[in-house]
């Protein structure tokens, strides 16, 4: 029997190696259990299929996977995944901190910026129009499905 208090304080101990960068990522499939609309939203973008867009090739060129599929060698996640955005789950992931946002925010996860877009979508990926972020969220919408549910009252994540 673990103590609250001493589980938030190892927790925030660690935080400090995840607000550096350390934290490790768990991977869509350990988000998909609790976020299921988010999850299937996201497997129908293309960020789900980006580094398939690449031939054999180019899927061992350094400079498409920085976009495509940037935590391929160092996390063995490949695409464009849920933490490539909100941050490495590591330490925010388990439902007790996820429940409490400013806890989660405290451990690594992260609120996904246009900056953050504009770091992949900048002028020199090859896109028609310049990058419009409004429009662009829109096209990434994997939230309001699971606000509806959330309104609603239901959780997916209490039953197991
Ligand atoms: C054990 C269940 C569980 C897992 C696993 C989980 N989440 Fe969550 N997540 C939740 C719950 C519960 C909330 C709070 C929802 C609410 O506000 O009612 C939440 C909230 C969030 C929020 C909104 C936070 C806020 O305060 O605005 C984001 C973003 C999020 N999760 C992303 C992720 C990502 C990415 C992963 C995988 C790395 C993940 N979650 C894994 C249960 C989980
Ligand atoms: C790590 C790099 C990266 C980040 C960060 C990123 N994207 Fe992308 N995005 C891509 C890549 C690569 C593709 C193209 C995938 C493919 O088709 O191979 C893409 C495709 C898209 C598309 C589809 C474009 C189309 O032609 O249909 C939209 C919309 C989009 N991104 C929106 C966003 C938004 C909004 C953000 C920020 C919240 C964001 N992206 C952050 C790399 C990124
Ligand atoms: C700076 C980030 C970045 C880099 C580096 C990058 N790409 Fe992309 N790539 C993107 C984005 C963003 C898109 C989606 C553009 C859009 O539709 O808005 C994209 C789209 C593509 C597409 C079109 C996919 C489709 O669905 O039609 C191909 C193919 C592609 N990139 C190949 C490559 C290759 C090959 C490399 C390496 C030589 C590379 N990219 C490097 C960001 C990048
Ligand atoms: C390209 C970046 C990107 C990717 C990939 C991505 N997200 Fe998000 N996510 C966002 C942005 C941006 C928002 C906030 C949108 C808004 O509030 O307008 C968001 C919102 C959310 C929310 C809603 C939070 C709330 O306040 O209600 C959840 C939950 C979430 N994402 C989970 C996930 C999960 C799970 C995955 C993977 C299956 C994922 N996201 C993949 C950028 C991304």
């Amino acid at each position: 029997m673990r103590v609250p208090g001493i589980r938030i304080l190892s927790l925030l101990v660690m935080a400090a190696a995840g607000a550096a960068g350390g934290a490790d990522f768990v991977g869509p499939d350990s988000c998909k259990g609790c976020h299921p609309e988010a999850y299937d939203a996201w497997m129908q973008s293309k960020h789900a299929r980006a580094e398939s867009s690449l031939t054999e090739q180019q899927k061992k060129d350094g400079r498409c996977l920085s976009c495509h599929s940037p935590e391929q060698v160092t996390q063995a996640t490949v695409n464009v995944t849920c933490e490539t955005c909100h941050g490495g789950g590591q330490y925010y992931s388990p439902e007790y901190v996820m429940k409490d946002s400013e806890l989660a925010r405290l451990v690594g996860l992260v609120d996904p910026s246009e900056k953050q877009c504009r770091s992949c979508h900048d002028a020199s990926s090859p896109s028609l129009r310049p990058f419009d972020f409004k429009e662009s969220l829109k096209a990434i919408d994997h939230w309001s499905a699971e606000r509806a549910r959330r309104a609603a009252g239901k959780d997916p994540s209490v039953k197991k």
